[in-house]
């Protein structure tokens, strides 16, 4: 069983705190679990170059460390871990260029049936972070992948995540519900 955890904050901030500890979950949860984890903000990528051919050809033109080093990671996981922090109601934009790169694998429906959880982490109140999730959420329905759970996380400053407990052991249940679920 493989799970691909992706983390889109260009910091080494709570989103990536909290998807450690789902990813802790997700090990406890179990035998023979292989678990990557992707913090977009080591990666060579670049966004969508827009040509769109991918669509049809299953192929994206780009060369670089999406294609080389995600995409079969992404092919080849039963389960995704999202995590990104909240910007302007939304993802941040590292996430959003991820999830636009896997345009190559939407026509055909390569993803579909893999599940997820989500986790979004954002200084302001809850009704900002829904948005957010609510986009991940589309991005998932577009690719027929099941969310199986979502974590929405208040928290600002660095540490702010790690010093909740509460927020902390959810993001750890949540890969819990993940591992079960694949
Ligand atoms: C450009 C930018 C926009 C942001 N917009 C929002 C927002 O709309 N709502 C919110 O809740 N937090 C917003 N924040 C705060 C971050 O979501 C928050 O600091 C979060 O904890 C960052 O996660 P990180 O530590 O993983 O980077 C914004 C932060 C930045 C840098």
């Amino acid at each position: 069983m493989r799970i691909l955890a992706i983390s889109g904050s260009p910091r080494k901030g709570n989103a990536e705190r909290l998807i450690e500890e789902a990813i802790k979950g997700a090990n406890e949860s179990g035998a023979n679990r292989t678990i990557d984890f992707v913090p977009l903000r080591t990666l060579s990528f670049t966004g969508c170059c827009g040509w769109d051919e991918c669509y049809y050809k299953g192929e994206c033109r780009i060369n670089d460390q999406m294609k080389r080093t995600v995409y079969p990671k992404l092919l080849s996981a039963d389960g995704f871990l999202f995590a990104t922090p909240n910007y302007f109601n939304n993802m941040s934009g590292l996430m959003k260029n991820f999830f636009d790169r896997t345009n190559p694998f939407a026509l055909k429906k390569r993803l579909s049936g893999k599940k997820a959880a989500i986790i979004v982490v954002g200084g302001q109140k809850d009704s900002s972070l829904r948005k957010c999730e609510g986009t991940i959420r589309e991005f998932c329905r577009i690719h027929e992948i099941k969310v199986v759970g979502s974590a929405r996380i208040t928290a600002d400053r660095i540490g702010d995540a790690e010093k909740n407990k509460k927020a902390m052991k959810k993001c750890k249940e949540l890969g819990k519900r993940l591992a079960k679920h694949i």
